[in-house]
C-alpha cells in the first residue's frame, strides 16, 4: 500500500458568518439562489467535526462582513512549513492575488491573520498588478507543486511561485469554465493516488496529469460538476467528501481509505465544496515539496 500524505493534518477555515452570493464570478453562482445562513453554518460545523474526528486540527479565521466568498478559505493563500538552519520550522504563506476584484479585500485580512500567528508572507502579484494566483489552484504531489492555470491563476504566476518557494512547479492548463480551480478537478489521496477529472484540462495537460499520477481515480465531468466529488479533503486514510459515486467509493475502499460524507450543499451555491472551505497549512518544504535551487517550471 502506498504511503499516506504527510500534509493535510493542519487546516484553517473561515466561519461562515457572512456567506452570501453577491455577484457572479463562476458558473455556479446565481444571485437568485441564496444560501440559508443557519443551514450553511450547521453544514460547516459538521465538516469541521469530520476533519477533527479524522485527526486533523482546524483553526478558525473570522469572516469579513464585506467578503461573502471568504468562506472559501482554500483561496486565501498557500501555506508552507520551511525548515530553518537551526533545525526548526518557519511558517510562510504565499498570499493569493485574486483574479476578481470582488475578492481582493480578503488578502490584507489574511495577511494580518497569518502575520499575527507568526507566519511570514509573500505575494506573486497584488492589488490588481502583476500575476494572479489563487491558492485553490495549487497542490503538492510527487514532491512538486502542481498548479492549475488559466481561469484564475496566470501562467506567469508559476515562475514566481517556483522561485519564491524554491520548488518545481508543474503547470496544468485548465480550460473548463466549471472547473475554474484545480481543486475542483484534482485531489491528491496518497503518494501514488489522486482523484482526477481529465475534462478540466486541455489535451496536453490531460496527458500530463495522467502521466503524473501513477494510480489515478478518474471522475467524469458530470461527477466533478454536479457532486463536487474532487473537492474533498484527505486526512491520512480518511477522505471527507461532499458526495462519492459508488464506483469511486469502491476504488477508495480497496485502496484502504474510509469515506466520510458531509453535505455542504449550501456552499455549492457559491461554487465550492469541502476542499474550498478549508486550507491545509502544513505542506513542508523538504518533505512534501522537494527543494530545487532557484525553482523550476515544467509546462505540458
Ligand atoms: N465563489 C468563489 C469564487 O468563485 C468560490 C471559490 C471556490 N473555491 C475553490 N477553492 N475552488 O472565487
Amino acid at each position: 500500500m502506498s504511503k499516506t500524505l504527510e500534509w493535510g493534518h493542519r487546516y484553517v477555515a473561515v466561519a461562515p458568518a457572512h456567506f452570501r452570493v453577491d455577484y457572479q464570478i463562476n458558473p455556479f453562482m446565481d444571485l437568485a439562489v441564496q444560501p440559508d445562513r443557519a443551514l450553511a453554518l450547521a453544514q460547516w460545523r459538521r465538516m469541521v467535526d469530520a476533519i477533527e474526528t479524522a485527526g486533523g486540527t482546524v483553526e478558525v479565521i473570522d469572516q469579513r462582513s464585506d467578503a461573502p466568498d471568504m468562506v472559501y478559505a482554500m483561496n486565501l493563500g498557500l501555506g508552507v512549513e520551511v525548515p530553518t538552519t537551526t533545525g526548526g520550522l518557519r511558517h510562510h504563506v504565499v498570499l493569493s492575488h485574486m483574479r476578481y476584484p470582488q475578492r481582493r479585500m480578503e488578502t490584507p485580512t489574511t495577511r494580518a491573520w497569518f502575520a499575527g500567528h507568526g507566519s511570514t508572507t509573500s505575494y506573486v502579484g497584488r492589488d490588481g498588478v502583476g500575476a494572479f494566483f489563487e491558492a485553490g489552484d495549487a497542490f503538492a504531489f510527487g514532491g512538486d507543486l502542481v498548479v492549475g492555470y488559466g481561469p484564475r491563476t496566470d501562467e506567469l504566476g508559476l515562475k514566481h511561485l517556483a522561485t519564491d518557494l524554491g520548488v518545481r512547479v508543474r503547470g496544468l492548463r485548465i480550460t473548463h469554465p466549471g472547473m475554474y480551480h484545480l481543486d475542483l478537478a484534482f485531489c491528491p489521496l496518497d503518494e501514488t493516488r489522486a482523484l482526477v477529472c481529465p475534462e478540466a484540462f486541455d489535451e496536453d495537460s490531460r496527458a500530463a496529469v495522467l502521466a503524473l499520477v501513477p494510480d489515478p481515480i478518474v471522475l467524469t465531468e458530470e461527477e466533478a460538476l454536479s457532486t463536487f466529488a474532487a473537492n474533498s479533503v484527505v486526512v491520512g486514510r480518511t477522505v471527507i467528501m461532499p458526495a462519492c459515486p459508488d464506483r469511486v467509493r469502491a476504488r477508495l475502499e480497496e485502496s484502504g481509505f474510509a469515506v466520510v460524507l458531509v453535505d455542504v450543499r449550501e456552499f455549492h451555491k457559491g461554487g465550492g465544496s469541502i476542499r474550498c472551505l478549508t486550507n491545509a497549512v502544513d505542506l513542508r518544504i523538504g518533505r512534501d515539496l522537494l527543494p530545487v535551487s532557484g525553482g523550476e517550471v515544467v509546462l505540458p
